[in-house]
């Protein structure tokens, strides 16, 4: 499976198999990964499997999981975006190989989970994931919280994608030219489901924007934020997956709108 097809099959799994190990060769390769990952602003984010009842590691919403993966980066300008980007290519590899996850920024005691990784005053740990495979059935809690999510659910076109400014949507040559890749960002992930990725279309220069009008942050960290790292790292596998060349730049436009300009992607 690439990562494309990840993109489409990937769900937040919250009932693991209790039954069915990860092979320490597993364990192995999904170690490599981790060290291998990386994202395009150059930062570094430590990643690191902690085995949950040797650290004490759970969450309320999540059962049968025995692994975990947390990880830590420097509190500095673009952290939390290179943090969703870098995170999202981890995710969707463990996708790509049968392994379950779920983005958890609120459904833990921080405390513990920062413990763990010895968390120091000038690091943040925006977000864990458990890791192991998915039980056949959700648990009845997983499925509640999916219906009170809407999880299933994602905002249209129209809401999300726009042409060089906020009051036009996209034309049809536009929608011809883009519209696979946009499905992939709609796909996102993100919290709460908010969906807070705004993108601008101005021929082959792309700018991604947060709407932060119904916030979520979570101890004073912008989460949304991460949300924009998952949409332009989804956007890229997208580029990828249509062998097309790109740039990726922080150069904001200065377009007078309600939103937070984040990144944008020259296509080449
Ligand atoms: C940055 C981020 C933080 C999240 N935090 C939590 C969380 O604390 N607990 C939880 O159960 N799910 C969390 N989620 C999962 C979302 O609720 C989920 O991705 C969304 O509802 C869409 O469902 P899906 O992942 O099954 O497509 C988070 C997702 C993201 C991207």
């Amino acid at each position: 499976m690439n990562f494309k097809e990840a993109i489409l099959k990937r769900r937040s799994v919250r009932t693991f198999d209790f039954k069915n190990d990860l092979t320490p060769e597993l364990l192995a390769d999904i170690n490599n990964f981790l060290k291998n990952a990386n994202n395009p602003y150059n930062i570094d984010i430590e990643w690191k499997i902690f085995e949950a009842s040797k650290y004490k590691l759970s969450s309320p919403v999540i059962n049968g999981e025995k692994y975990y993966i947390i990880g830590k980066v420097k509190k500095i300008d673009h952290a939390l975006e290179a943090f969703g980007y870098e995170f999202e290519e981890i995710i969707l590899y463990l996708t790509s190989i049968g392994i379950g996850t779920t983005w958890m920024a609120g459904t833990l005691d921080r405390k513990i989970f920062e413990h763990a990784i010895d968390l120091k005053e000038d690091e943040v740990m925006p977000c864990v994931t458990p890791i192991g495979y998915p039980n056949n059935k959700m648990s009845l809690k997983e499925k509640l919280m999916r219906k009170g999510i809407k999880a299933d659910h994602r905002k249209e076109f129209n809401e999300l994608f726009f042409s060089k400014n906020f009051n036009n949507p996209l034309d049809n040559d536009e929608l011809n030219k883009y519209k696979d890749i946009l499905e992939l960002v709609r796909k996102a992930p993100s919290a709460v489901n908010k969906q807070p990725w705004r993108i601008l279309i101005n021929d082959n220069l792309i700018h991604f924007y947060k709407d932060s009008k119904k916030g979520y942050s979570n101890h004073g960290l912008d989460i949304q934020k991460v949300d924009l790292g998952i949409a332009i790292d989804h956007f890229v596998i997208g580029l990828k997956d249509k062998n097309l060349d790109y740039e990726f730049l922080i150069n904001d436009p200065k377009i007078e709108c309600d939103f937070e300009y984040i990144a944008s992607i020259l296509i080449k």
